[in-house]
């Protein structure tokens, strides 16, 4: 038998209910991704209101159509006065409720969405379902009882895990430690999900996770604290969910749920949060191409190459055959292939024993692997990456031979950190299909890649590329020609300016500790000795025009000579160095400059603000499409701190004003664009 609800099924609602064998099963379809805006969250109260009135229904399932299950808060909502009921006032009136309610999850159950899931009386999930607690990756926390329930249904562990680091388990992990109370079929779910609602109608007292107490060790908060120190550093969420944690194992359930209130509240309110939030939808926005549209045709690519056996060229194999393509590696030293197919190899097996893939997959990835010496082996490839010698001529010669053996419509792509690749690609007769896909080391985990548009590239490769970049796990920016595109454009003037305050009497130290209190990994010139002092040095010892080349005559070519700004010991941890800085002061003094005091200001101003005006200068010059894709460049790319949103958002947090008057103050230039928005008090982030 069957009824319809008389509330929620208004034409067009969002909300819909429908009762059958005495359950009402109350479907959400909010697309894309079901989010828990104030409409929906009304459309669920009311219609779990009608499953409590009518003596005719037991029990009632909440599920959603579409791709997923909730995918969390709406995050668009905050900032405003959230309408009620509130999330929070949402999952408690289910959980009050006197019969049974399930929710039934497919695709992913994340935030609030598992909060609404953990405030049901049974929760059963697809094996192909995920749930996570991802708050705190906004800079938030579960705001909607997810600290107090979860750990009471998980235990401690996983909860911390969960909450803290914010990793989704899969279904049948959830199923095992008790998140989940049943696994349904794949594509049965919601008639799964009746029957089980009928089966457990009558048990009573209703499981509530609320009312369970939680078990622990309360020394396994501060071992926590400690394993993870390095990855919170600088975070204010973290430590706020575990104080949670710690009190949902030794408060009352009500008391938790008050101190997460006001926990939530007040994160929402912080810069860190804001910071975050800005880079989600940043993120998001990068990978759309004001002149290209969504549904441009694309390219279809099934097999990769990719030129040159290096440690750039193996992690960019290693990125497509982790997805599933098969990959032809190409390089002229048979020792560099058989180091790299090793490499590869060792890497393969480090993702298995990690759990990211099976066994199986592992061994199907090594088959997809196909290194030669045969340059020709590249000609059924849909998409080529050349990942050889940054070197112009080089680049030249491997594109000219592509160009003959290529099969028609392939993308021809560099992974140039700096080249002209509109040179590369006037060089052949086929210019609108070369691309630049400029990856960061190491190239099978770090999540961005630059997208470099050249002035002939086609558009429909740019969509391609963007949409080949998603399947790979990346996150893709678009950046036009200029030396250093966005992300290494912008070293360009913190370095100069760095070396310059060395020159002023700042010691590597006291620069490289402001950019580390900063929330950097690392500052400056940790990162040049990690780079090499040697890079690019003409290799006269007896030639001394720079400060590097002071260094570099010395064999202090940084880490990989034990030496270089710093000292190295054998586990290469930096020390101070002596010789480094009596090195720096003789050619302080050979040069004629003065040494002085060097605040930490100054240090901002010139290695900081400096980048914001290169920024600018990006900005205007049209090389970024938008001040979010220069934030994800750096926080995704070079470890600027998720917290401070990157160097836009971070130049908007302090001023504009500010930043222009710190240049002046110490006579550099002021990009215009940077000068003209900060006169009319606007931001970069609009
Ligand atoms: N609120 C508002 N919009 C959201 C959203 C959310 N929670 N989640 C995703 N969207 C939007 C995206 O901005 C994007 O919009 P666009 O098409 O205009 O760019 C669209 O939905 C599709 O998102 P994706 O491109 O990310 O789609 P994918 O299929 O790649 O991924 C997803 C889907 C895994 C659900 C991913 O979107 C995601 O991780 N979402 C965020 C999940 C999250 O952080 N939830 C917690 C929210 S905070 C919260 O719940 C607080 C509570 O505790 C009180």
């Amino acid at each position: 038998m069957s009824a319809e609800s008389n509330t929620a099924n208004r034409p067009g609602a969002i909300v819909t209910s429908e009762i059958r064998d005495g359950v009402m099963t109350i479907v959400t379809d909010s697309p894309p991704v079901n989010a828990l805006s104030a409409q929906v969250r009304a459309g669920l109260l009311a219609a779990l209101r009608d499953a409590e009135a009518d003596p005719a229904v037991k029990g009632a399932v909440i599920a959603c159509a579409g791709r997923t299950f909730f995918a969390g808060a709406d995050i668009t909502e905050f900032g405003r006065v959230m309408a009620e009921p509130t999330l929070p006032q949402l999952a408690g009136a289910i959980e009050a409720c006197a019969k049974p309610v399930v929710a039934a999850i497919h695709g992913t159950a994340l935030g609030g969405g598992l909060e609404l899931a953990l405030a049901c009386h049974y929760r059963i999930a697809v094996p192909s379902a995920r749930l996570g607690l991802p708050e705190v990756k906004l800079g938030l926390l579960p705001g909607a009882g997810g600290t107090q329930r979860l750990p009471r249904l998980t235990g401690m562990e996983t909860a911390l895990g969960m909450i803290a680091k914010g990793d989704p388990v899969e279904a049948s992990e959830a199923l095992h430690c008790g998140l989940v109370d049943r696994l349904a079929g794949e594509d049965g779910l919601i008639a799964d999900a009746v029957g089980f609602t009928a089966e457990v109608a009558a048990l009573r007292p209703l499981p509530r996770a609320s009312e369970r107490a939680v078990d622990c060790d309360p020394a396994v908060f501060a071992a926590f604290r400690e394993a993870n120190a390095r990855r919170f550093r600088g975070f204010e969420a973290p430590n706020a969910i575990v104080d949670l944690l710690e009190a949902s194992a030794d408060r009352p359930f009500g008391e938790g749920i008050a101190m997460e209130s006001r926990a939530f509240e007040a994160l929402l309110a912080g810069t860190q949060s804001a910071a975050q939030r800005h880079l989600f939808f940043a993120e998001r926005a990068a990978a759309k191409i004001r002149d290209v549209p969504p549904d441009m045709p694309q390219r279809t690519i099934a097999r990769v190459g990719v030129i040159g056996a290096g440690t750039m060229g193996g992690g960019i194999a290693m990125a497509f055959l982790s997805a599933g393509f098969p990959v032809t590696l190409v390089d002229a030293s048979e020792e560099a292939l058989r180091k790299a197919a090793a490499t590869i190899g060792g890497m393969v097996d480090a993702s298995a024993a990690k759990g990211r893939m099976t066994g199986e997959q592992a061994r199907a990835a090594m088959q997809r692997l196909m290194p030669t010496l045969d340059f020709a082996s590249l000609a059924d490839a849909d998409l080529i990456v050349e990942a050889a010698y940054e070197d112009m001529t080089v680049k030249k010669e491997i594109f000219a031979r592509l160009d003959r053996i290529a099969r028609p419509g392939a993308i021809l792509a560099t992974n140039t950190s700096f080249l002209d690749i509109d040179i590369i690609a006037a060089s052949i007769s086929r210019p609108a299909d070369v691309v630049g896909m400029h990856f960061f080391s190491p190239a099978h985990v770090m999540k961005l890649l630059e997208v470099v548009r050249g002035a002939r590239t086609a558009k429909d490769v740019l969509a391609t590329v963007m949409t080949l970049a998603k399947r790979i796990g990346k996150i893709a920016v678009v950046a036009r020609v200029c030396h250093g595109f966005i992300g290494n454009r912008m070293l360009v003037p913190r370095q100069i300016h760095a070396e310059a305050l060395l020159m002023d009497g700042a010691t590597p130290s006291q620069i490289d500790a402001v950019h580390v209190a900063f929330g950097m990994p690392m500052g400056p010139f940790q990162m040049a000795d990690l780079a090499g002092l040697d890079i690019g040095w003409h290799r006269d010892p007896n030639r001394i025009e720079t400060l590097r080349d002071a260094f570099a005559a010395q064999g202090r070519w940084g880490q990989k000579t034990g030496a270089g700004f710093y000292d190295y010991d054998d586990k290469r941890r930096p020390h101070a160095s002596p010789v480094a800085e009596a090195l720096i002061a003789r050619f302080r003094a050979s040069s004629g400059h003065v040494e002085r005091a060097i605040s930490e200001e100054e240090i901002v101003v010139r290695t900081l603000y400096t980048m914001v005006d290169e920024a600018a200068r990006i900005l205007e010059e049209g090389i970024a499409q938008r001040a979010g894709d220069i934030d994800v460049v750096w926080t995704q790319g070079y470890g600027w701190p998720a917290y401070r949103g990157g160097p836009m958002f971070w130049a908007d947090t302090i001023g504009l004003p500010t930043i222009v008057a710190g240049l002046e103050k110490y006579g550099l230039p002021v990009a215009p664009l940077l000068r003209e928005t900060a006169a009319r008090d606007g931001r970069f982030n609009r």
